[in-house]
């Protein structure tokens, strides 16, 4: 039996879903029940009628989903994979910029703690940062953790100040513009470029659409002419978007197969970590009573919000 097999049946036995990030290893992808973005994730953590979620990402995603389904247990099959955009912003410093923002409206990227969460009054994610902030009724936003998608939500929706965290995934944020133009120059003509919006404003500017991983996996049908597209966020969506458009080119903005577009915490979990993770039912997810009341309301409110793409 191949160690797919194992799994699958390791997850019928204990009723587990398997759930993972589109940035997980192809073969951890394959072996999910679910594969998606943060905001596919969490809806898949609220609904699911399986006793067991097998949480192939990074800690905080873990925790929303447990924080969403509190009486399932939640496995997270290698401790190390954590995110340091989340570790950027801590109780304590989101306290202290709330105090010098007090009319402020905050609003926190799930890619954060449950205490954070707790502390904020909505959460969003990438497919639906815009919807969110353009939802609330106060004009005065502080949107933490990271700085790029605040500055991209910013500018979408000019008719609110938003006061920005100086948080960012060190993934996107590497990437400038004048590789990306190398790359496109490379790449030739009929290509498109998508971004995704934690990038910084040089590269977003020279992207066709700018959007979560799981929105990535419709562009190509947008552009049925297109020959080649260029990919600017972690490498592991290739593998969703080679599965369902084989015909078409997928390039790494980085110009370098995507080396320097690799995320470490998102690929430390292997398929041997998802296997052990059911037979020992291991690493479990837990959050303190004090924060899932708060990161759940936080959570719930922008599950109430439409997504943008
Ligand atoms: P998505 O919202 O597309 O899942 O992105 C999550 C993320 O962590 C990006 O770095």
């Amino acid at each position: 039996m191949t160690l797919h097999e194992e799994i699958r049946e390791l997850a019928a036995e204990r009723n587990a879903v398997i759930l993972a990030h589109n940035y997980q290893w192809s073969d951890v992808q394959d072996v999910a029940d679910f594969v998606g973005d943060s905001l596919g994730l969490s809806l898949e953590a609220q609904s699911t009628p399986a006793d067991t979620i097998v949480f192939c990402g990074v800690h905080f995603m873990a925790e929303s989903a447990k924080v969403l389904n509190p009486t399932k247990k939640v496995l997270l099959p290698n401790l190390a994979a954590g995110c340091s955009l989340a570790d950027s912003i801590t109780a304590a410093s989101l306290t202290e910029w709330k105090e010098r923002y007090p009319d402020h409206t905050v609003v926190t990227y799930v890619n954060s703690t449950a205490e954070v969460k707790a502390l904020s009054d909505i959460c969003c994610t990438s497919a639906n940062a815009v919807s969110v902030v353009r939802s609330l009724p106060n004009d005065k936003i502080l949107f933490t953790p990271d700085r790029n998608l605040g500055r991209w939500v910013a500018e979408q929706v000019p008719e609110k100040t938003v006061v920005i965290y100086d948080g960012c995934c060190p993934i996107h944020d590497i990437m400038r513009g004048a590789d990306m133009r190398k790359t496109i120059e490379a790449a030739g003509k009929d290509t498109i470029v998508i971004a995704h919006p934690e990038c910084r404003q040089d590269v977003v500017e020279l992207a066709d659409e700018v959007c979560s991983t799981t929105a990535m996996m419709g562009v190509p049908a947008k552009y049925p002419e297109a020959k080649t597209f260029i990919i600017a966020t972690e490498n592991g969506i290739i593998h969703q978007l080679r599965k369902r458009y084989p015909g078409r080119e997928f390039v790494m903005a980085d110009g370098c197969i995507g080396c320097r577009l690799h995320c470490p915490y998102m690929k430390v979990t292997t398929l041997e970590d998802v296997k052990n993770a059911l037979v020992n039912l291991e690493h479990e997810v837990t959050v303190p009573e004090d924060d899932l009341v708060g990161a759940r309301r936080s959570l719930e409110r922008m599950l109430a919000v439409p997504r943008d793409n």
